[in-house]
């Protein structure tokens, strides 16, 4: 038995999806235990381009078993759409793919509230990616959720006709439309039809698998900063990100994890409100042209900055990370300066992330370096000897800040645009 956790150690986006699709080569299961369809991951590989929310990334790895762990929300209109163009994609996932009955369901009224309440907050929104999330985990933790559970048990429909009696109250009061319950329970038994051949308890298959000789690949959806405990509150996400949440969300021992890969991008992006210190607010220089990205779930444009150390250290430590993997080395080349925030201070004395709240934190003063980049199309090496030197001292530079061998560096978004070291 071995577990591996994947994290991102920024704010989302780093690039897991990549990592774990390469990294799924030797797993036997590849499981989800936080978050939910908020999460979007690009996987490019033999079978395609894809764009997925919530079956794990390592499902393309023909000898792993998918697990989706009760930590994860589900929207089932999004799973049902993911399951069969992964099928009609040939990735099989007949058999091999299992979902929690204790995962929690995205109801058509958490979306409307997470809208309602994002209005409602005007300039301060969080901007969440409206889809759920914070209402779902809040029915959750307050005991008004509805987990799959429900329908075998014959709970469904007494348990939505009181959250419908509750929510549609708080729908018209913020200007919105009441749900009618006849055709929120049609739609939502005839998803539980179309799921049942996915519906398992976990575990069993966890247990015997722990037991045994299984590798265990634990997939995290958003990043360290996200994280409701740890991340820059209130602009966060409502699920744990940090690798603990694994524990809970799939039912694997702390013990257990000894391994914990942290994807980092070799810049950074935030997408939705709340501090970026490293921001680069130069809409039309060269650098943001260069870092731009689109949003993989919503589409929106990613906020982008310099690389974080402080960051990315704090991410180190909190996590327990334990080997890293750089993505997006290839995006710096053509830089002539390349900027790398190395620390924080606040009235000229250094100051750690964690002494801060997201407001301090907006304002702190930065501790820049200036590293020389270079010209080279980095993206067809492969061997850590293929790169040129300022990009090999820039990776030695991350090594030598976080004190954790960078065991992967991503040069393009195919699977294979990476070199291991
Ligand atoms: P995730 O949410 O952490 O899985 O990351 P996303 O898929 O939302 O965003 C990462 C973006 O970077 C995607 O467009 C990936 O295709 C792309 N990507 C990942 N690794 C690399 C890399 O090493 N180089 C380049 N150029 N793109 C990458
Ligand atoms: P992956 O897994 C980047 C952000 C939203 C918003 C905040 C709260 O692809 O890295 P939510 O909808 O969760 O209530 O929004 O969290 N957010 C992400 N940002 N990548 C993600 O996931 C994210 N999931 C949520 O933009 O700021
Ligand atoms: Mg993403």
């Amino acid at each position: 038995m071995s577990v591996t956790a994947v994290i991102g150690s920024q704010w989302g986006d780093e690039g897991k999806g990549k990592v774990v699709d390469f990294l799924a080569e030797s797993a036997d299961y590849v499981a989800r235990f936080n978050g939910g369809n908020n999460a979007g991951h690009t996987v490019i590989n033999e079978f395609g381009t894809f764009k997925i929310h919530l079956v794990p990334s390592g499902i393309f790895a023909q000898k792993a078993t998918g697990l989706i762990g009760g930590g994860v929300v589900i929207d089932p209109a999004v799973l049902l759409d993911e399951i069969e163009s992964l099928n009609k994609a040939g990735v099989g996932l007949d058999g091999r793919f299992w979902v929690s009955p204790r995962s929690h369901l995205i109801m058509p009224y958490h979306k409307i509230l997470d809208g309602l309440y994002e209005e409602a907050k005007g300039a301060g929104a969080t901007g969440t990616t409206r889809r759920g999330i914070g209402p779902v985990f809040a029915d959750k933790v307050s005991y008004n959720g509805i987990r799959w559970t429900d329908f075998a048990s014959g709970m469904f429909e007494s348990r939505l006709k009181v959250q419908l009696e509750l929510k549609n109250k708080i729908i018209i009061a913020l200007g919105g439309d009441a749900l009618s319950f006849d055709e929120v329970r049609a739609t939502y038994r005839g998803y539980y039809e179309r799921m049942k051949p996915y519906l398992r308890e976990l575990f069993p298959l966890v247990q015997e698998g722990l037991k045994t000789d299984k590798h265990f690949l634990l997939e995290q959806a958003m990043g360290t900063f996200l994280d409701t405990d740890w991340g820059t509150y209130p602009f966060v996400t409502a699920s744990t990100t940090i690798p603990s949440a694994a524990s809970a969300g799939l039912g694997i021992p702390p013990r257990y994890l000894t391994r914990v890969v942290g994807v980092t991008k070799a810049y950074t992006t935030r997408v939705g409100g709340g501090p970026l210190p490293t921001e680069i607010h130069d809409t039309s220089s060269q650098v943001y042209q260069k870092f731009g990205e689109t949003a993989a779930t919503t589409g929106r444009t990613r906020r982008v900055g310099w690389l974080d150390l402080e960051i990315v250290k704090t991410a180190v430590a909190l996590s327990g990370v334990t080997e890293l993997c750089l993505t997006k080395l290839d995006v710096l080349s053509g830089l002539d300066d390349i900027q790398v925030c190395t620390g924080y201070k606040s009235n000229g004395q250094p100051v750690s992330y964690a002494e801060l709240d997201s407001y301090a934190l907006d304002k702190v003063e930065l501790q820049y370096q200036t590293v020389k980049g270079w010209s080279e199309d980095i993206s067809a090496a492969r061997s850590f000897e293929d790169l040129p030197q300022r990009a090999r001292e820039y990776v030695q530079m991350i090594e030598s800040a976080t004190g954790v061998p960078v065991k992967w560096i991503g040069v393009g978004p195919e699977r294979d645009a990476t070199i291991r070291r």
